[in-house]
């Protein structure tokens, strides 16, 4: 096991997941974190994470009382990245400043030591491309340190005390404009820490069916709401093959559904997947709850409240219908959700629910009588789907684009239920998504889809004026959704589009696209 402990970066969950790229199981834990939560884990090599802060800075994050002594008595390998460097240096009784020159982006840097254990042998003079984002450096190193790489503005680049088993890297070997980080993180594992790429997705699958079964008990049911997502649907599949027909799966139509989405999901689960689904119509329910409520958070509340309400009533009908209790709820939960859920103290990242009340994690009451059965929450989206694809779920179902729990709420701004909002928003989105499969885009673009915007514009059509309503397009590129760039179409695609749109749906007369990256704005609009 690979423990990451999360100082704040926005890099951290990278690391977590280049560290299983090769094939190690790496957990990502708040840098904060008391000891106590370490002393489970027996970690064989321990990440410090970069972070925003200055070591210097009053509030800067710390690792727990006693870690060093943890780490020595586990005989651990520790590697500070970034500020987990100069955190490592300054509590070992070296000197963190702020540098001369700060150096952001690119920068060269140059392998300084005969032999490291980093970089191996003989590699003295030689130079990378590495990426660097700091103000602070390490001025002066720890007794039996030494340095083994230097940028070529002279900034110690890379530090090692073998005999302790002190590493530290001053630029971030996890990002993509690192080109041999992963060649750095590769040597680090399993050449300095004798670390086996010993982790498979067979192997995920077996411990959490064995988990499921014996945490289950043989006469207990257990409820699976089915958003028609890859993750509710993989989750889903997943428990199915540890307790077989006792799980009970609900497809809940909130009338917030995408254009024939109820009849698509429901003939993919009950031919494909051999699931058991009850379909529930709760349209009414949920629109009536939503009418006339503008503002997002207040959107998302009501439909995670709702949602619980109609899988505790499922729950209830079921225990009369079957004689038997359902104390589970299976829950799609990534671990992007977890992570996010519990930033370090300190770190400056806002806690996620924040930003948006993600109903799967932030939305549900505190006073709720079903247990939570999380599968994935270790596992991140492509990781999702490679355990999809053993567990036979179609490949085209794995490549669908996510989804939020709310639905078209999200992506109707403002009152959903003014107007035919919602019907027209579905046709839009319909001939965008669909154009972009035609053109082969699909599986190269991250997340596709429309948003109704709850302004008149005045625009003319066959010779009339006309004042109808505009609707935006995005489309984004990404790894987990945690940050996107936007698609870059070609002109005729969007022409294409654009008139299919103007000339197909009534009440649509402009149509603008949305080029802004995550961060600063989200995914989604609301
Ligand atoms: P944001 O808008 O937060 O979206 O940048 C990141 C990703 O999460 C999806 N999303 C949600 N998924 N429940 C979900 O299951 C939600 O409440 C929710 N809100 C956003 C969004 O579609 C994108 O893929």
């Amino acid at each position: 096991l690979v423990l990451i402990l999360d100082f704040g970066s926005q890099y951290t969950h990278l690391i977590t997941r280049r560290v299983r790229q090769l094939g190690v199981l790496s957990l990502c834990i708040s840098g904060t974190a008391p000891l106590a939560s370490l002393a489970g884990l027996r970690p064989r090599a321990i990440v410090l994470s970069g972070g925003p802060h200055s070591v210097h800075a009053s509030g800067a994050p710390m690792f727990p009382q006693g870690f060093l002594q943890f780490v020595a008595d586990a005989g651990a390998h520790v590697l500070g990245v970034c500020y987990g460097m100069q955190l490592l240096v300054q509590s070992l009784g070296g000197a963190v400043e702020a540098g001369e020159k700060q150096e952001y982006g690119k920068m060269e840097v140059e392998v300084t030591a005969r032999s490291s254990a980093l970089y191996g042998e003989g590699e003295v003079g030689k130079r990378q491309t590495v990426w660097m984002s700091h103000g602070d450096e390490v001025v002066r190193l720890p007794e039996g340190f030494e340095v083994v790489a230097r940028s070529v503005q002279g900034a110690i680049a890379a530090i090692e005390n073998r005999e302790k088993r002190f590493y530290g890297l001053q630029y971030h070997p996890e990002v993509t404009h690192s080109p041999q980080g992963m060649e750095t993180l590769r040597c680090f594992l399993f050449d300095v820490c004798g670390i086996k790429a010993d982790w498979k997705m067979q192997d995920v699958l077996d411990e959490e069916i064995r988990t499921i079964q014996s945490m289950v008990g043989p006469d207990e049911h257990v409820i699976c709401a089915l958003s028609g997502g890859v993750d509710s649907t993989v989750a889903a599949t997943l428990v199915h093959k540890a307790i077989g027909d006792r799980l009970h799966c609900v497809f809940v139509d909130n009338g917030l559904l995408r254009y024939n989405e109820r009849e698509r999901v429901m003939s993919t689960f009950e031919s494909d997947l051999h699931l058991p689904v009850t379909c529930i119509d709760a349209s009414e329910q949920f629109l009536s709850k939503l009418k006339g409520v503008k503002d997002p958070e207040m959107k998302r509340k009501i439909i995670g409240r709702e949602f619980i309400a109609v899988f505790d009533d499922f729950a209830h009908k079921l225990e009369q219908k079957i004689g038997k209790r359902s104390g589970y709820l299976v829950q799609g939960t990534l671990y992007p959700d977890v992570i996010e859920s519990c930033p370090p103290p300190g770190s400056g990242r806002t806690h996620s629910h924040t930003i948006k009340s993600h109903h799967n994690v932030g939305g549900l009451p505190k006073d709720m009588k079903l247990k939570l059965i999380e599968p994935l929450k270790l596992l991140f989206k492509d990781e999702v789907r490679k355990l999809g694809s053993i567990l036979n779920v179609p490949e085209s179902f794995l490549k669908r684009h996510p989804f939020p729990g709310p639905g078209l709420a999200v992506r109707v701004l403002g009152d959903v239920t003014e107007g035919n909002a919602l019907e027209v928003l579905r046709q839009v989105d319909e001939i965008f998504v669909q154009a972009i499969k035609d053109a082969g885009l699909y599986d190269i673009i991250w997340q596709a889809f429309a948003v109704f915007l709850p302004v008149q514009t005045v625009g003319v059509q066959g010779d009339q004026r006309t004042h109808s309503h505009a609707v935006a397009l995005r489309a984004i590129t990404s790894e987990d959704g945690m940050t996107a760039d936007w698609y870059y179409f070609e002109r005729e695609f969007l022409v294409d589009v654009v008139n299919k749109i103007c000339n197909n749906v009534r009440g649509i007369n402009r149509v603008v696209q949305d080029i802004t990256q995550k961060p600063p704005a989200t995914v989604e609009w609301e």
